[in-house]
């Protein structure tokens, strides 16, 4: 079931010793995931622990109003903060969650996330002892799920890193190791020469984990160094004049952000093994997948709770994820990154395109099917009418390609599995789209059941997106749809 781009806390060199195993063993299967309570187990009513999970939920709102919000109480902390990767979840709220569904449904052991980005949900996860299994169609996500679900020993990395300056300041080289279109216009010639340097000291260490991890600070200390300005997720170039003036130092950048980076990864090493303590079994997968057609797991391995993210709406109103990971993936030794195609790579616009809502082609009958299973979709629909037919267009396929994946997601999911869908508005053509409640539409037509709606302000006023592009709104708010289902998998219902 566990395929090669498999990670697990203990598989790297120089990593930590597993916790021997507890009696917690003894209720799980084989590969981690929880197996059916006996005949002679006692259930609680599925409603019970819907009441319960609710009650919880509001408790927490009632003590601190704007609990869900978090703000001044989001940090990026081990692990979490090791790449800069749009639209983020807050780790601290999806923890919070986590632990709620913990309490009343204390045989819940594995999650899925099938947009899983940077991995947030996934260190979450881990780190409480739960089973993950996470898919991303951007293979640079999947890199940093893949090094943040690794539990390094930070010995090792202290001295990989002192080796990597040692063969940077040996490098006399001046030929770039990369060559893609744009690229003098992406990279000033001096940076150039500095990030091969790296390149090919990164390219010289053995272990291909402890590889990994050293991209991942190459990829940040890209976002930092190339001439796209860091106010956008979108490649937007500074002026000639900003570029030339610009204050750089790239080896400078790179030493400074791994040895950030490693502190981050001693801390996670310190949460992945606090999960392990508590579920010796722990499994992890990353790996690169369309969500619409994640690969179908055997009945006994599917998920107890569901917790994702998926983008807001279409990439060109939303987020431009892959776009975004552009550059990096360029200077990444491709063999190194979970499944890398160079097709992916063929122009900025390849990922973005393969994601949910890249392809605007639809057809009346794609839109009367979705007008059948959400009322909150036609009435969108309706209100796109007179505006040019690009703007149905976007609503359309991006709707048409998220009720898709929702098959694929349902089928990895036990029956009356919790689902936590982290989820925002915009806008269209100045149209509000509701894709809260579109969302929430799609997965009752599938038999799953609402249980609450917590809202959010973002802190800080937005959430990093493609802010500084005419045609995109800013989001200040989000919402996360908890609910429960669907009830008629056929898979076993716990609690
Ligand atoms: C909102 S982000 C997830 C962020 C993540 N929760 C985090 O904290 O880093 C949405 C993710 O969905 C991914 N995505 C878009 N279309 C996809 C598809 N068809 N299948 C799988 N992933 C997809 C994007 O690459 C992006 O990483």
């Amino acid at each position: 079931m566990l395929n090669d781009n498999r990670t697990g806390p203990a598989v790297v060199e120089g990593v930590m010793d597993r916790p021997s195993a507890s009696s917690a063993v003894e209720e799980r299967g084989q590969d981690g995931y929880a197996t059916a309570p006996g005949p002679g187990a006692q259930r609680r009513l599925p409603r019970e622990a819907e009441e319960q999970l609710a009650c919880r939920l509001r408790e927490r709102a009632a003590l601190a109003p704007e609990f869900w919000s978090f703000s001044g109480r989001s940090r990026r902390e081990a692990g979490h903060g090791i790449f800069a990767y749009p639209a983020m979840m807050v780790p601290q709220l999806q923890g919070a969650l986590l632990e709620d569904v913990q309490a009343v449904d204390p045989d819940a052991s594995s999650v899925v996330d099938p947009f899983m980005g940077s991995g947030t949900v996934m260190l979450e996860s881990v780190s409480r002892g739960l089973s993950f299994r996470g898919t991303d169609i951007n293979p640079l996500a999947v890199l940093l799920a893949t090094v943040k679900s690794q539990s390094y020993d930070p010995e090792l990395l202290i001295s990989v890193r002192q080796r990597i300056a040692l063969r940077v300041t040996e490098d006399q080289s001046h030929e770039i190791a990369v060559d893609f279109t744009n690229r003098d216009k992406w990279f000033r010639g001096d940076v150039a020469i500095d990030l091969s340097k790296i390149k090919r000291a990164i390219s010289a260490e053995r272990r291909k984990s402890v590889r990994q991890a050293f991209w991942v600070a190459l990829a940040e200390t890209i976002r930092l160094v190339s001439n796209s300005r860091t106010s956008t997720v979108k490649l937007h170039s500074y002026s000639a004049e900003e570029i030339e003036n610009r204050q750089i130092d790239t080896i400078d950048t790179f030493l400074r952000i791994s040895a950030s980076q490693i502190e981050q990864l001693k801390d996670q090493a310190g949460a992945l093994s606090s999960g392990l303590r508590r579920n010796p079994k722990l499994q992890i997968s990353c790996r690169v997948a369309d969500a619409r057609s994640m690969p179908t797991v055997t009945k006994r391995a599917t998920a107890d709770i569901l917790m994702t993210s998926p983008p807001y709406g279409d990439n060109v109103t939303t987020v431009t994820y892959g776009q975004h990971s552009y550059l990096p993936l360029q200077w990444i030794d491709a063999s190194d990154v979970p499944g890398m195609r160079p097709e992916l790579l063929e122009n900025t616009r390849s990922i973005d395109s393969l994601s949910l809502g890249g392809k605007l082609k639809w057809s009346l009958s794609s839109a009367d099917d979705l007008r059948t299973k959400s009322l909150a979709f036609a009435q969108c629909l309706d209100q796109l009418q007179d505006h040019p037919r690009n703007a149905q267009s976007r609503l359309v396929a991006f709707v048409r390609d998220l009720d898709e994946s929702l098959d694929a997601i349902t089928a990895n999911l036990r029956s009356n599995a919790w689902m936590f869908w982290t989820l925002g508005d915009r806008r269209i053509s100045g149209i509000p789209v509701p894709t809260v409640s579109i969302v929430r539409d799609l997965l009752v037509f599938r038999g799953s059941k609402h249980i609450e709606t917590l809202e959010r302000k973002i802190p800080g006023g937005s959430k990093r997106m493609a802010a500084r592009n005419a045609s995109v709104e800013t989001m200040n708010t989000e919402s996360i749809l908890v609910m429960r289902g669907p009830c008629d998998t056929g898979h076993d219902s716990r609690s």
